[in-house]
């Protein structure tokens, strides 16, 4: 277990990180003193933020990226070692998903889901592992979701990406903990982001919709898990609980499930 608990002469990658979750962890981890990449396709975005970050004495590169596309991810990888001269914590957070039907959902966006949540997360977690474990020492958090962890109707696609993402990490984790790298998974809840649009907020069963928090509370739990050396972070915690009652009684899930999401969009 490798614990993180400064952040001083770190250098971080953060991808998604002109938007929501992403955008308030590079600008708590720059407050923490790392040097940070940060990755997106908006590069104005980027920028702004980039701007904030250097406006309080903090150090960030804008590194455009569309993470579905592979060799954009290369050359991301390259221009971010170059630039930080290393890649200690590597946070793989770009994603996106709907709330859709699988009879709806276009196959080409669903094939999109998961190039962008799985293979963008599997591109910068190849390129970068290398370079940790030479140095004996590294982070990678993956952002996956509670829907990683507990499908749900009309997450269908996404569900799948984030069940990939979670079986990746906790496979990487047993390898490379030996050797200085540490990997920790983080499934949130609910989290108010740009990624519910207001159709999405309109469908949203009103229990997960009272359950939603603020991204930077999110960000205060990742701190404290990299400081613990924990390897996974369900946000909020009391969500955890639905994993063992999955577990242990299938049935009674699958009925809770529906009734609080099927049922409630439809009310
Ligand atoms: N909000 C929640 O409740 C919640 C819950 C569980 C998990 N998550 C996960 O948390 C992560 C961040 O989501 P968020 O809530 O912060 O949503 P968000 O505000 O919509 O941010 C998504 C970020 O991903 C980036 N992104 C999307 N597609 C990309 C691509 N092809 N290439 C590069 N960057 C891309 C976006 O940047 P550009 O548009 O500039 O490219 C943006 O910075 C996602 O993986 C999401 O699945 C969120």
């Amino acid at each position: 277990m490798n614990r993180l608990t400064s952040y001083v002469g770190c250098s971080a990658l953060v991808t998604g990180a002109s938007s929501g979750i992403g955008r308030a962890l590079s600008l708590r981890l720059a407050r923490e003193g790392a040097r940070l990449g940060l990755v997106a396709r908006r590069t104005d975005a980027l920028e702004a933020l980039a701007a904030e970050i250097r406006q309080t004495g903090g150090e960030a590169f804008v590194l455009p990226c569309d993470v579905s596309d592979r060799e954009q991810v290369e050359g991301c990888s390259a221009r971010a070692l170059e630039l930080l001269g290393g890649v200690d914590l590597l946070v793989n957070n770009a994603g996106y998903g709907h709330h859709r039907s699988f009879l709806d959902w276009d196959l080409a966006d669903m094939e999109r889901v998961m190039r962008v949540n799985y293979l963008g997360t599997l591109y910068f977690t190849k390129l970068l592992l290398g370079q940790m474990v030479e140095r004996g020492r590294g982070w990678i958090v993956f952002i996956a979701s509670v829907a990683g962890k507990l499908a749900t109707p009309e997450e269908s696609a996404y569900a799948a990406s984030k069940f990939a993402m979670v079986g990746l990490a906790e496979a990487l984790s047993l390898e490379v903990e030996a050797k200085g790298v540490h990997v920790l998974t983080v499934c949130p809840g609910v989290i108010r982001t740009p990624f519910f649009d207001d159709e999405a907020l309109r469908r949203m069963p009103p229990v997960a919709r009272r359950s939603m928090v603020e991204p930077e509370r999110l960000v205060d739990a990742i701190l404290n898990a990299l400081a613990r050396g924990r390897r996974e972070l369900t946000y909020p915690r009391s969500i955890a609980a639905g994993y063992l009652v999955r577990a242990l009684a299938p049935g009674f899930m699958r009925r809770q499930l529906r009734r609080f999401t099927l049922d409630s969009t439809k009310a």
